[in-house]
């Protein structure tokens, strides 16, 4: 397992340029289900998490080829001939769930290994289930598959509990081909879920209220293939923005969603901190004197929760008690004893966290144990005095592309160590 050797309070200058989204390209990946002729997707990031979902899609048989140097995924849907995505897969990746409505949508068909917990805490998908039955699926589970079938979907009026992603996302993707009018009460909002619909709007989908808690969709007989570029990451941008603020280094965000990083920043300036906002990049003009803040953690428009741990980092070293506090998992503080070993002073109470600012944080070995928990430890690790070495950075590895290059050429002291 690779870890990260990183030397703490080096400056960082320059510019940094985010990649793709992550959460968009994979559902914009297993989109293309829906389609039966080849299709481009541009600015796809070289993640692991990308390269599952590409081998999830050549396991149904579609052929994909990835080029890192254009960033660009070519994928002909039209071989697939299996509906199965199988459990090595599954288990790495959650979002692999993600085909089974465009499957169940094109072919009536879709065995999906049933996805696991995570790290932290349980992650069912009973709101993607129940809304495939609702709209006319049998769904069964057999030896850890989720078996969907339908002679023929129809679309229903669908009400989530909770604005989940994935389940806005699958229901979506499924009846833009469904006949009848699909429409979604409590859906998502997050521009991830937005990216999905332009790219399915564009290959001639009927889908309105992207964006909205309600989203109507009209389906159509066929989808037209067409090339799409995915927006840019607004996670790694938040991230790049804390890698900053830690090191109170001014840094050039190059291609930063601005718009879907609102709340973010809105937080960041009641620390105190300033931002120059350009037409193709965020500049980061930290305080020198931040000061401590409470966030919630809350579905788009909120504070998104992937940047929940990266921020709790960078504000356990601002002077003063901050609180975080998350609204949408039950359990997304297991990264917090590793922060403490740092020096960090975090003590939790249920879902809210309590840090209190330390003038210094120290180096030390740490672990990893999801993927922006391991963000987490690079802010904290890029603000501490002396070397921290970060271990399971697999973690790191599926939502962050080149995260090393990137900010080693910044003038961050980290290196990749390979085992
Ligand atoms: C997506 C993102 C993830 C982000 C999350 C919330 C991808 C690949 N991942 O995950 O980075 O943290 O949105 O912004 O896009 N829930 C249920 N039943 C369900 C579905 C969800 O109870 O059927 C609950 C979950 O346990 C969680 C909450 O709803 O507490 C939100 O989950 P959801 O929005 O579905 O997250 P994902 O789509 O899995």
């Amino acid at each position: 397992m690779d870890k990260f050797i990183i030397n703490g309070k080096q400056k960082l200058s320059g510019k940094i340029t985010v990649s793709g989204a992550k959460n968009s390209a994979l559902k914009i990946i297993a989109a293309t289900i829906l389609l039966k002729e080849p299709v481009t997707i541009s600015n796809v990031p070289d993640l692991m998490d990308v390269r599952t979902m590409q081998k999830v899609l050549e396991k149904l048989g579609a052929t994909v080829e990835y080029c890192k140097d254009s960033s660009t995924m070519k994928i002909d849907p039209s071989t697939i001939n299996s509906y199965r995505a199988p459990y090595e897969l599954v288990k790495t990746m959650r979002a692999s769930f993600q085909v089974m409505g465009p499957l169940l949508a094109r072919f009536g068909n879709a065995e999906i290994s049933l996805p696991g917990g995570c790290n932290f805490g349980p992650r069912p998908v009973d709101f993607h289930l129940k809304a495939f039955e609702q709209m006319g699926a049998t769904i069964t589970t057999e030896h850890g598959y989720i078996c969907a079938k339908a002679e023929k979907l129809i679309g229903n009026h669908i009400y989530f509990d909770f604005p989940s992603v994935g389940a806005t996302e699958n229901v979506i993707m499924a009846a833009s081909l469904t006949e009848g009018v699909t429409i979604i009460e409590n859906a998502a909002k997050e521009p991830e879920v937005v990216d999905l619909v332009n790219f399915l709007k564009l290959c001639g989908a009927k889908i309105q209220g992207e964006g909205t808690g309600r989203v109507r969709i009209e389906g159509v007989k066929e989808l037209q293939a067409r090339d799409f570029t995915v927006l840019s990451d607004r996670i790694e941008a938040g991230t790049f923005v804390l890698a900053s603020l830690v090191t109170n280094s001014p840094l050039e965000i190059v291609g930063a969603p601005i718009s879907a990083l609102e709340v973010f920043l809105e937080k960041l300036r009641l620390c105190g901190h300033e931002f120059e906002v350009h037409q193709h990049s965020l500049v980061v003009k930290p305080s020198p004197n931040p000061k401590a803040i409470k966030f919630t953690a809350l579905p788009h428009p909120g504070f998104p929760t992937d940047l929940q741990a990266p921020m709790t980092a960078y504000l356990s070293t601002v002077e003063g008690t901050s609180l975080a506090t998350e609204g949408v998992y039950e359990n997304r503080f297991v990264y917090i004893s590793e922060l403490n070993r740092m020096g960090a002073s975090i003590e939790l109470d249920g879902n809210k966290a309590y840090i209190s600012g330390q003038e210094q944080l120290s180096g030390a070995q740490v672990m990893a144990s999801d993927l922006r928990a391991g963000a987490a430890l690079v802010i904290a690790a890029l603000g501490a005095e002396g070397t921290t070495e970060i271990n399971r950075v697999y973690h790191i590895d599926r939502g962050y592309d080149d995260l090393v290059g990137k900010l080693s050429d910044v003038g961050a002291n980290i290196q990749r160590v390979k085992r």
